[in-house]
């Protein structure tokens, strides 16, 4: 039995969920429409607002006007929606008609480029052929391994500090997903490129998270420093990431990089100019490592969070790893993970903790969709060219589906309860063709370093370490780095 089957298992109650958001949706439906700024609202529409505090003013609007929303961002209209079956409705039978390309992707391939992230319509096809093979099943047993070894690999790191009051949990855990991508994507753990990645990649997630919140004004002096900046910064980072090809190039393993050169994709650009062709497989790079390394790492950041505050959950899933280490005394992890589905029970707590970490704190908490053509979504119309915004934050927490919605509570998940939720009540991955494709290497990670780490010590935070704060930007990150205190649990 293979990984697939493992996350496949865990999450059939999934499969099977009933909807039961039944209620009749009224024929014609009118959005709400929550009061602009007072002073610049006519020009700016809901922008000041968003800039403001773009997560807490879209949960407030919610709880206020309700799951159909109409908001203003400048000149462009975009319907917040939370209700399910219309958001099953766009992401997934009407996926054509609501592609990716809104102003909001358009700035995200601004600074990554066209990949299979943000591409849309043949193009993306193609590129998706492409990446698939990456994370067909067959590579997982792969894919295991190398989990298991970098997460060990952290056990060594945190062993070697002299001081295992201050545990630079967030740090080690950045390090172990970028590492984990490189070596299962590029066939390296990028070796000496590993700092650099790190840094020039949280600047390129600002650099990101500026464009997204600029209204573009053009001629305004700050705006054209702004972009000088922006602009040196992608150097740098496409700089780099043209290093990363060129080591990949003389890797003997199938990697990403040798797919693209190989692809016919790749030829066709090469014959109309060389110089696109490589900035072609530039942002190819760039997506991967964007939308495969921050996500992760944010997870594993909130759920380490979270098992410090619950230290009662922390018994309970180190009892499930007792259990799980007598059934399989040697290579635990790599074994378990095979034999599944026989032993599901003794994944079940972490499953559940790890789900409700990702319901209270997705990291992809907000993107968008834009109609190509004029529809009616369940009594909605949206007219071409208009967006929709669609939040599995504010799904996650809206009241109508979730009992005490701010309360962390992994029960939610267990299977009778799970079969209950309408899927798009609860979609940290997204939904529809355009699901997240590294859903099952990022349920790894998260398996295998809790297994390793949990297994091994006691959590605390750290002295002075509070429970994280949210920065909610391009995805929810925590607002600080967090440290822990370790304790070794005698064997
Ligand atoms: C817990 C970790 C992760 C979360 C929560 C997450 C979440 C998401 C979400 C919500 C989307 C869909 C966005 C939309 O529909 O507009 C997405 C797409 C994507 N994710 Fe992830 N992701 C995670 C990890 C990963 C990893 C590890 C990789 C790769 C190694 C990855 C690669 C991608 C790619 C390439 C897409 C675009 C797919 C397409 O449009 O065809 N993600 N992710």
């Amino acid at each position: 039995m293979n990984y697939t089957n493992l996350i496949h298992n865990l999450q059939s109650s999934n499969f099977k969920r009933s909807n039961i958001s039944a209620e009749t949706t009224p024929p014609h439906i009118t959005p709400a429409r929550p009061p602009k700024d007072k002073i610049w609202g006519s020009l700016s529409g809901h922008i000041l607002q968003l800039k403001k505090d773009r997560l807490n003013f879209l949960y407030d609007s919610m709880l206020s006007y309700g799951e159909v929303i109409e908001m203003w961002v400048g000149p462009k209209k975009t319907y917040v929606i939370t209700c399910p079956d219309m958001l099953e409705e766009i992401l997934k039978q009407k996926a054509k008609n609501f592609p990716k390309n809104t102003p909001g992707y358009k700035k995200v391939s601004d600074v990554i480029g066209d990949g299979v992230f943000t591409e849309v319509g043949e193009k993306w096809k193609q590129i998706r052929k492409i990446v698939n093979p990456f994370f067909n099943p067959k590579n997982f047993d792969f894919y295991t391994q190398v989990v298991n070894h970098k997460a060990q690999d952290v056990i060594a790191q945190i062993e070697e500090l002299p001081d295992k009051e201050q545990v630079p949990i967030s740090r080690l855990i950045n390090t172990f997903t970028l590492k984990v991508l490189g070596e299962s994507m590029f066939g390296q753990d990028f070796g000496p490129h590993q700092d650099r990645i790190e840094k020039e990649f949280a600047s390129l997630v600002d650099l990101t998270e500026k464009k997204l919140t600029q209204l573009d004004i053009p001629l305004n002096p700050l705006q054209w420093w702004e972009n000088k900046k922006f602009n040196s910064s992608l150097n740098a980072i496409d700089e780099l990431i043209q290093e990363i090809i060129d080591s990949s190039k003389s890797n003997q393993k199938k990697n990403f990089v040798s797919a693209f050169l190989k692809s016919e994709l790749y030829a066709d650009i090469a014959k109309s100019s060389k110089k696109e062709a490589n900035q072609f497989l530039i942002a190819q790079i760039k997506t991967m490592v964007f939308a495969g390394h921050e996500t992760t790492a944010n997870v594993l950041s909130w759920i380490t969070n979270f098992l410090c505050v619950e230290q009662e959950h922390q018994t309970k899933i180190r009892d499930d790893l007792t259990k799980l280490r007598q059934t399989y005394p040697e290579n635990t992890f790599e074994l378990a993970t095979k034999s599944f589905p026989s032993q599901d029970i003794l994944w079940r707590s972490m499953y559940e903790f790890a789900s409700e970490s990702m319901r209270m704190r997705p990291p992809a908490w907000s993107f968008g969709r834009i109609a190509i053509e004029d529809d009616n979504i369940k009594g909605l119309d949206i007219k071409s060219g208009e967006t929709v915004t669609i939040s599995p934050y504010l799904c996650h927490h809206d009241p109508k589906r979730w009992d005490s919605p701010l309360k962390f509570d992994p029960s939610r998940f267990r299977p009778e309860a799970e079969k209950r939720l309408h899927p798009l009540s609860y979609f940290p991955f997204g939904a529809g063709p355009r699901i997240c494709i590294g859903k099952q290497l990022a349920w790894m990670e998260i398996m295998g370093l809790m297994y390793h780490l949990f297994s091994k010590y006691q959590l605390k935070f750290a002295r002075g370490q509070s429970p994280l704060e949210m920065s909610p930007q391009i995805s929810l990150r925590p607002a600080s780095d967090l440290y822990i205190s370790v304790k070794k649990i005698p064997d």
